[in-house]
């Protein structure tokens, strides 16, 4: 469904809050894949706004990020909530269509109040349970910020694709969700091609090849590589191809335009009895082979290990074929936090 004619300056996003900084992260990268000097300013923990403002744009963003509620087009800012309606009007919403106002910020007698304003302004019904269109409220250091998405509210199906729903299962299969924000942090988009060279059950697959991507996996075992071959076809999803192969020596790949991987730890995957850290040493080497950067295609590498790995080192001792650009931390248990480094090909 289209919004209208109008032409927007920016955008807004409201985040899920549930991790730390992953959030921000996620939805940083993806503002910029899809706009590379995009002006992006964090108003406060959950809610972003950014100079994205084309409107199939703002709606791939959105309906690619795993820890994102609401994302739409800016409409209006104010410090007075009726104010905001004052952008409102018929052309901005399709004839005989339904509204919501939403907010993470406001009360629901506040959005009552703004609703019966966009009420009175267009012809679009009132319909909580499934809009056509919602209008998000929310307060910013500012003032207040009006959003307006014509997606409905976001539905994700996550339970469908968790690792107990897939054909083959593995206790080391990450959750859906967290896959997902893995594969946007490498910042590919639909078309190009992504490669998850530990791939065990095709968690990161999956994600990359439900967004459009060109996706290869990379697995030592070869019943675990079989294992995520079923899983791709279990949801009838097309792959490249999933190779059986030791990442840590040469990569079968040729040129790749991005990479996010779940390194094996030795606890629920097997390290086939190397440590860790060589596995990751040996690995970067080999990426970095496949990864060229250029000023105009900037490439990333997204790792998750363990925390207490000294990256930096790492990638000092590889010969700085990349850069640390950002590290999130999510803790699992007292044993274990692990760390999601973003790293970046430096130009070739
Ligand atoms: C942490 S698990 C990946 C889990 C995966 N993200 C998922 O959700 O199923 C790491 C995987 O790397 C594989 N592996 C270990 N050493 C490898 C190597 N040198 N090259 C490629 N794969 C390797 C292990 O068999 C294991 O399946």
């Amino acid at each position: 469904m289209k919004t209208n004619a109008r032409s927007f300056k920016e955008s807004v996003f409201v985040l899920s809050g549930e991790e730390l900084t992953l959030p921000f992260g996620e939805i940083r990268s993806l503002i910029l894949t899809y706009l590379k000097d995009s002006k992006i300013q964090k108003q406060n923990e959950r809610i972003v706004t950014s100079s994205l403002s084309d409107l199939d744009s703002i709606s791939k963003v959105t309906q690619r990020a795993a820890y994102c509620r609401f994302g739409g087009a800016l409409i209006s800012k104010s410090k007075n909530i009726l104010s905001l309606a004052d952008q409102v009007d018929k052309d901005l919403v399709q004839e005989n269509r339904t509204f919501a106002v939403d907010s993470i910020s406001l009360t629901m007698a506040e959005c009552g109040e703004l609703g019966a304003k966009i009420k009175s302004k267009t012809d679009a019904r009132v319909s909580l349970e499934n809009p056509d269109y919602v209008f998000q409220v929310e307060a910013i250091p500012e003032g207040l910020v009006l959003g307006l998405s014509s997606q409905g509210y976001k539905k994700f199906h996550w339970r469908t694709r968790r690792p107990r729903a897939r054909r083959f299962f593995l206790p080391s299969a990450i959750y859906p969700k967290l896959a997902r924000a893995l594969v946007n942090l490498s910042r590919v988009k639909e078309g190009e091609s992504f490669a998850d060279p530990f791939c065990g059950t095709g968690s990161l697959l999956i994600e990359s090849s439900l967004m459009g991507m060109r996706s290869i996996g990379i697995e030592i075992t070869r019943w675990i590589s079989r294992g995520a071959a079923l899983n791709l076809k279990h949801f009838t999803l097309p792959y490249e191809s999933i190779i059986r192969a030791d990442s840590s020596n040469s990569l079968p790949l040729r040129e790749i335009d991005g990479i996010a991987t779940d390194v094996p730890y030795g606890r629920a995957s097997s390290t086939k009895g190397k440590k860790t850290e060589k596995i990751m040493e040996e690995f970067l080497s080999s990426a970095s082979s496949c990864m060229r950067s250029s000023s105009s295609r900037k490439k990333y590498l997204v790792i998750m290990h363990p925390s207490t790995v000294d990256i930096k080192e790492m990638i000092r001792n590889q010969g700085n074929s990349f850069q640390l650009q950002e590290q999130h931390l999510l803790y699992v248990h007292r044993n274990l936090t692990r760390a999601i480094s973003i790293l970046e090909r430096t130009a070739a």
